[in-house]
């Protein structure tokens, strides 16, 4: 298990794993790793906040638990619930004539608990990475419930008592920022946000994860790529079009991209039609693209 001492160290050990982080990256998961406070990692979609995540439970050694938000996320689902179906098999097959303080006692033990993903993040007798992805996509009181965990580290179930944290999660959020999270959240929270990167930066990931994609190929699409943010559609390609884009091209055989290669391969990194308008119209002059030769 990777216990990092330095920032140099998680850039390191992350690089080790596939994934290249930003200066501020590398920074804010060392002081995760030894602060124990969580991450919240904002940013458009698609820039890596959850292969962070999943980089951080590889190069750390530990499991990655790992829950996935969505709108009417409850508790439930989110932590724990009771197997009723379990608990009703139970009390059909107690003598008829057993007290109800005798059944209750058996039916609310741990054997009847469902542990869901927190729980399991809490409970878990190894340190995992915790992922709470996409946060946004639940309501306040969601985030609330998810406060006190954080704050605490542990769970009070009613009929069972507290369940204390035995090892201590790193803990990453991410938010694709589509709703503004509470104050309360962030407070307790260090901060990252990953936006598109740089253009070196960029060339560097996508040719990690296609490396066979000539370097002059590759360096061309970094930049068009660049450029087609700049303009101003619905969606801006991120880091994930690119290296669909790159792994097209290199199965394609495509040794430049010229107008005419962008036109048909374009809708590989805009996926709205009334982008594909905007990105089509510029294709010539505004993103430097050379006409085929002929
Ligand atoms: N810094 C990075 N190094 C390597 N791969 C990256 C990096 N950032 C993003 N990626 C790749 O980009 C893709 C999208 O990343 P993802 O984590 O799903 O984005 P998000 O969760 O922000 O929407 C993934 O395939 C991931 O491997
Ligand atoms: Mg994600």
């Amino acid at each position: 298990m990777a216990d990092p001492t330095s920032i140099s160290d998680v850039d390191a050990g992350l690089r080790s794993v596939g994934y290249l982080p930003g200066e501020s990256t590398a920074l804010v998961s060392f002081l995760a790793a030894r602060l124990g406070k969580p991450v919240l990692v904002e940013g458009p979609a698609g820039v890596g906040k959850t292969e962070l995540a999943k980089a951080l439970s590889r190069y750390l050694g530990r499991k990655l638990v790992r829950l996935q938000c969505y709108e009417g996320l409850d508790e439930a689902k989110a932590l724990y619930e009771w197997n009723y179906r379990k608990q009703l098999l139970r009390i059909q097959a107690e003598a008829a004539g057993t007290g109800w303080d005798a059944v209750q006692d058996d039916i609310f033990g741990e054997e009847f608990l469902l542990a869901r993903p927190l729980m399991d993040a809490i409970a878990s007798a190894e340190p995992v990475v915790l992922l709470i992805d996409e946060i946004d996509k639940t309501d306040q009181e969601f985030e609330a419930m998810l406060l006190e965990l954080l704050s605490d580290f542990q769970i009070s179930i009613p009929e069972l008592g507290r369940i204390e944290a035995r090892t201590h999660p790193v803990v990453l959020l991410t938010s694709n920022n589509s709703r503004e999270l509470t104050e309360a959240l962030k407070r307790r929270c260090l901060y990252l946000w990953l936006d598109y990167p740089s253009v070196q930066h960029e060339l560097e990931i996508v040719r990690l994860h296609a490396p066979e994609l000539p370097a002059a190929v590759a360096a061309k699409l970094v930049e068009v790529i660049a450029r087609v943010r700049e303009l101003d559609l619905k969606k801006p390609p991120s880091i994930a079009e690119s290296i669909d884009w790159a792994r097209a091209l290199l199965l394609l055989g495509t040794d430049e991209i010229d107008e005419d290669v962008f036109r048909a391969t374009m809708s590989i990194i805009v996926k709205h039609r009334t982008d594909l308008d905007v990105v089509a119209e510029r294709a010539g002059v505004r993103l430097g693209l050379s006409p085929r030769a002929a």
